[in-house]
């Protein structure tokens, strides 16, 4: 029967070093104790992009990338978008448990509640300029939302804790819904606690004089769009949100932190730039043309919606998405843009390039076709990503602040650069 636990023999040294295994992982202290001598550092482990490193122990969501599962709460994510709503899972997500009846009665009463914003972050929108992207603006808004809410500071407070994340979910909507308003000039619209969650979202974006009709099957979409991007486990953002709040600051700013995060086109931006790429190829035609400058570009050009740093498989998201997006175009109408991305993925899935590299499309790949023929536009698309990991965002944030084990994140470095050197005054420099 052999030991949890992992040897090491330091060859520099002849040391051998016995050092626990838990959970799959060592720690990485443990390395410390191996060194060269008395005055060595210890050792560390060199990890840029954390691409081997836990962080955490976390108990929201499951990823196995090899075989496409994504589990919230140990709920696949294929039953979710099926059965459940945006706020049942967002409550999930952040409880731990699905909602008993008279929890979910409140849950919703709650984030209805709080659907309003100041007319203040009306003023603040109203001096960006009109063509403002709206991420920045998003960004801007809800670290500006921190000092509406100073009472947010006391992070240790769990009720206090509650309180926030009832505002930040409830307000997402409407600021994103503000932005956009911004952008095109139209008045802004104020919540409607008739609607639901994504009901709501939808007249505040696109009322306009007259009663506005939410249509159910755009509604449905914008749910099940809002449950697959609810929560991701520890991606770039999330890792933003942690690294951020571990520092104790409210959760508007470490929240704008994670949308920052998001506002690249590595990660949330990627559905703004797989329409732009689909736009500027223009035609069946040319994908084959586009795979090539891709494969012959060493990495420069990428095939934007496809890859990922976990799934090294089909995004599960990415199936669900695929499925929805003819009931959308039953109703909007087809969007042209998706047999070239049809096209795009039959190509690729077939070339040894992305074979080999286990390149398959992430869940970007198919939402903004979605979204576009729904009528947002493109600038929008990573605000309309942000609203629903909003959740997420405040699940980890709130199991990183109960974690014991969690202190003020401070990744180490190798230090490369002059070793000490005196000061040159400027008249004795070159
Ligand atoms: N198109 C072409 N080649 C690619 C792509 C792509 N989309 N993605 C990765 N590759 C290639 C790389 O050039 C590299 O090739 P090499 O081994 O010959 O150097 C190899 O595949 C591995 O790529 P990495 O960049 O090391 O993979 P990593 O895990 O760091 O990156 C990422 C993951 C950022 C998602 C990457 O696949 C990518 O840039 N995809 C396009 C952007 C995108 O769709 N992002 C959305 C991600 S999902 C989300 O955030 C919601």
């Amino acid at each position: 029967m052999g030991k949890d636990t992992l040897s090491i023999t330091d060859n520099r040294t002849g040391k051998t070093y016995e050092i626990p295994i838990q959970e799959g992982a060592i720690r990485a202290l443990d390395l410390r104790q191996i060194k060269n001598g008395p005055d060595d550092f210890g050792l560390m482990t060199y990890d840029p992009a954390f691409t081997n490193t836990a962080a955490c122990r976390s108990r929201i969501t499951f990823i196995d990338g090899d075989k496409g599962v994504l589990l919230y709460r140990g709920y696949p994510i294929q039953e979710l978008a099926e059965k459940s709503t945006y706020l049942e899972t967002a409550y999930l997500i952040l409880n731990g448990e699905l909602p008993a009846r008279a929890q979910h009665e409140d849950w919703v009463h709650n984030i209805t509640y709080h659907t309003m914003v100041h007319e203040n972050i009306k003023e603040l929108m109203g001096s960006f300029r009109y063509d403002a992207h709206p991420m920045g603006m998003l960004v801007s808004t809800v670290a500006a939302l921190s000092t509406f809410y100073p009472d947010a500071k006391a992070i240790h407070d769990p009720q206090n804790r509650r309180t926030q994340g009832f505002r930040l979910i409830a307000k997402m909507p409407t600021l994103a819904a503000f932005v956009y308003r911004h952008s095109v000039g139209t008045p802004y619209a104020y919540p409607d606690n008739e609607l639901g969650y994504c009901g709501n979202f939808l007249q505040m974006m696109f009322k306009l004089a007259g009663k506005y009709r939410v249509n159910p099957v755009l509604e449905r979409a914008l749910e099940v769009l809002f449950i697959l991007h609810a929560d991701h486990e520890q991606n770039c953002s999330t890792s933003a949100m942690r690294s951020v709040g571990s520092s104790e600051v409210d959760p508007y700013s470490a929240t704008a932190a994670a949308i920052a995060a998001l506002y690249g086109p590595l990660h949330g931006g990627a559905n703004e730039a797989v329409l732009r790429m689909l736009r500027e190829i223009g035609g069946r035609e040319r994908v084959p043309a586009f795979i090539k400058e891709v494969k012959e570009s060493g990495g420069e050009v990428r095939l934007m919606g496809f890859g990922h740093r976990v799934y090294k498989n089909y995004d599960p998201r990415a199936n669900i998405i695929k499925k929805m997006a003819e009931q959308v175009f039953e109703v909007t109408g087809r969007n042209p843009l998706l047999d070239i991305a049809l096209e795009l993925e039959r190509i690729a899935l077939q070339d040894e390039y992305f074979v080999k590299r286990k390149l398959y499309p992430n869940v970007d790949f198919y939402s903004g076709l979605i979204y576009q023929a729904m009528g947002f536009p493109v600038d929008m698309f990573p605000v309309l990503f942000a609203i629903p990991r909003t959740a997420g965002w405040l699940a980890q944030w709130d199991e990183m602040l109960q974690d014991k084990d969690q202190k003020i994140a401070r990744p180490r470095q190798i230090y490369r650069g002059p070793a000490e050197r005196p000061y040159v005054p400027l008249e004795a420099r070159s």
